[in-house]
């Protein structure tokens, strides 16, 4: 049993190939391996939002009109509308990782309870990296606008920890992976 190879492997995705959604069986699969994540007092805090084909019209239009809804001129506004179709609109599939308090639980903390949401979402990563599929993270204003939310079904109290793109990666915009080495961030005691 070794978890290592697709850690090692695992990089964010910047531009997606315009494919196919991810089938929805790897969606599952991907949502099983989240839900997995250890949770203080099982409290599960999360849901999943996915967004696929279609479906992101609705995501799309929302964002639009968060956009519009804020003070920006029209240049920006343009500018954020050909963001919007290059780098989200292409995606095949996005997941919204999403934080939701327990109401049945009361000894949920927040902290730790984003946290568990943030170990979903590593699972999450780590699993599609191991079925081949690719991968990155995002987060922004756009993803937790009342717009956004309400048009989503998204709850006023959640809250989108992130929104997860899959997909598979266009090898032309490949980016390096820096980081430094591990000597340096490790104390032995
Ligand atoms: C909480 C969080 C938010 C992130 N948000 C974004 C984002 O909005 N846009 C983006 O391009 N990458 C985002 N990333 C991805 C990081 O930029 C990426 O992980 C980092 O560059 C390291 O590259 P690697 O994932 O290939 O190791 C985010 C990562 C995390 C953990």
């Amino acid at each position: 049993m070794s978890v290592i190879e697709p850690i090692l492997n695992r990089k964010s995705t910047k531009i997606f190939k315009k494919t196919e959604p991810i089938s929805k069986e790897a969606v599952e699969t991907i949502i099983e391996a989240a839900i997995q994540a250890p949770n203080h007092h099982i409290t599960e805090p999360w849901k999943f939002f996915v967004m696929q084909g279609e479906n992101m019209q609705q995501f799309y239009d929302a964002a639009m009109e968060f956009q519009k809804n804020r003070d920006i001129s029209e240049e920006e506004f343009e500018r954020m509308k050909v963001k919007m179709i290059s780098k989200t609109m292409v995606a095949p599939t996005v997941i919204l990782a999403v934080y939701s308090k327990n109401k049945n639980k009361t000894r949920g903390k927040y902290e730790e309870d984003i946290l568990a949401v943030g170990a979903a979402i590593q699972n999450m990563l780590i699993q599609a990296t191991s079925m081949g599929i690719d991968s990155i993270w995002k987060t922004g204003p756009v993803y937790n606008a009342t717009e956004v939310k309400s048009a989503l079904g998204i709850e006023e109290d959640e809250e989108v920890v992130g929104a997860i793109f899959f997909g598979e990666n266009d090898n032309a915009k490949e980016l390096l992976r820096k980081r430094t080495d591990k000597q340096e961030k490790t104390i032995w005691l």
